[in-house]
């Protein structure tokens, strides 16, 4: 192309090539450590018996991680079953070439999604035995089986089958010719309370109610049915709830949902989040910063502006509550975050200049920031934090 100003011709052709190679660490990017996912797998993996396996939960996009590369480092790490939420979750991993049996954790109700998800060798979640006889349908019309899980409510009052018809049920389920029952599972609603271990409290009472239908139906006697019920904090109270499998998704991304942490377990995370400073102003005392000027410079004050905001996913309301790091350093963030950008106080700093990387999420040095440290500060929980990154943030793999 070729444009023409004031009698000179500019020639941009030869900076073509420059747009396919823009850095993906120029502005804002997430780091994930693969290496760390493969040892969180393996250390959570060594606390199960032998033959309890590891379904690694990768949903929304392994939780912003990016599902095929947690994918591969969990199954490096030992895990044998990968969940996803969705149908297309499903479809996009499969056809990656992830080999292993996958579940879809939410539901699929028309048969038109059946017969995708049966297409793809995914395997579906079932509530319900309309879902059942579509199924049954699905595999007879195909001369095969269809592999599914069926889902009980204890508790969660969200998918599954009712509890107290669940056994009644099961017995019809039992003669469809054409589906093969891969697994019986129930979710724990509040297994990261402190109160998990005491007999009356709702995650132990889901236990119970899980293993009374399980003895009732007489499932291990059948032992290509898999029972499972533990989520990241249902597998780290104890042992009682790991089942045939578990199904593991943020301690494997390395945080633990449970106050008090087993002290042999150190799960390292696996998401780093940093940028880059893309300028840098002095302001006297008392200038405000930012949106609604809701921060005032008690001094004068050097900022740096990093070119980050809500757009990608950093919540608004965490404006003056986070630190930054550098080289081993805090810098407190100020003003409010904006769409793109947010302001941090550097003026103790004689080193961070244009360029320079900050942490937002994850180490440098003995300094850490955690999305659990997020999730205080904004009221919510690390599951939300890591799920909110937008795709407008690259993902870097390294080991
Ligand atoms: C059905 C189901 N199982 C397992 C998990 C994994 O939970 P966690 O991330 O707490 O390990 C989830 C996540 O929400 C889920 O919905």
């Amino acid at each position: 192309m070729q444009i023409r100003q004031k009698n000179q011709e500019f020639n941009f052709d030869k900076y073509s090539s420059f747009e396919k190679s823009i850095d993906p660490k120029q502005r804002a990017w997430i780091e994930v450590k693969g290496k760390a996912l493969e040892t969180n797998v393996r250390q959570l993996k060594s606390q199960l018996s032998k033959n309890c396996q590891f379904m690694a939960v990768v949903k929304a996009d392994g939780y912003g991680h990016d599902a095929k590369v947690v994918s591969d480092y969990a199954i490096k790490g030992g895990a044998s079953q990968l969940g996803v939420a969705t149908l297309k979750e499903g479809i996009k991993l499969r056809s990656s070439g992830v080999k292993k049996p996958i579940l879809i954790l939410g539901n699929l109700y028309t048969k038109r999604d059946l017969i995708i998800s049966f297409k793809n060798d995914l395997m579906p979640t079932i509530s319900s035995i309309r879902e059942c006889l579509i199924c049954n349908n699905i595999g007879k019309h195909f001369g095969l089986k269809f592999s599914l899980h069926l889902k009980v409510d204890t508790g969660m009052s969200r998918l599954g089958f009712e509890s107290d018809e669940f056994v009644q049920q099961f017995e019809k389920i039992k003669s469809f010719e054409n589906i093969s029952i891969d697994g019986i599972y129930s979710h724990l609603s509040s297994a990261d309370e402190d109160n998990s271990l005491d007999p009356k409290s709702i995650t132990q009472l889901q236990r119970h109610k899980f293993q009374e239908i399980l003895e009732q139906i007489n499932v291990d006697r059948n032992h290509n049915i898999k029972t499972h019920l533990a989520n990241s904090a249902g597998m780290l109270i104890n042992k009682d709830f790991h089942f045939h499998m578990v199904r593991v998704g943020l301690s494997m991304y390395g945080y633990s949902p449970l106050s008090k942490i087993d002290k042999n377990l150190s799960l390292k995370p696996a998401l780093f989040l940093k940028v880059k400073v893309a300028f840098i102003r002095i302001i006297d005392k008392g200038v405000s910063v930012s949106y609604g000027g809701k921060f005032v410079s008690t001094r004068k004050t050097k900022l740096a502006v990093l070119s980050i905001g809500y757009a990608d996913g950093v919540p608004r309301n965490l404006s003056g509550k986070i630190n930054v790091i550098h080289n081993n350093n805090f810098y407190p963030q100020v003003g409010s975050i904006t769409m793109d950008q947010m302001m941090v106080d550097i003026t103790d700093s004689n080193e961070i200049k244009v360029g320079s990387t900050m942490v937002l999420l994850g180490s440098d040095g003995n300094k850490t920031i955690s999305p659990l440290d997020w999730a205080r500060e904004s009221n919510t929980i690390p599951w939300e934090i890591l799920c909110s990154f937008k795709n407008r943030l690259p993902k870097v793999h390294v080991d």
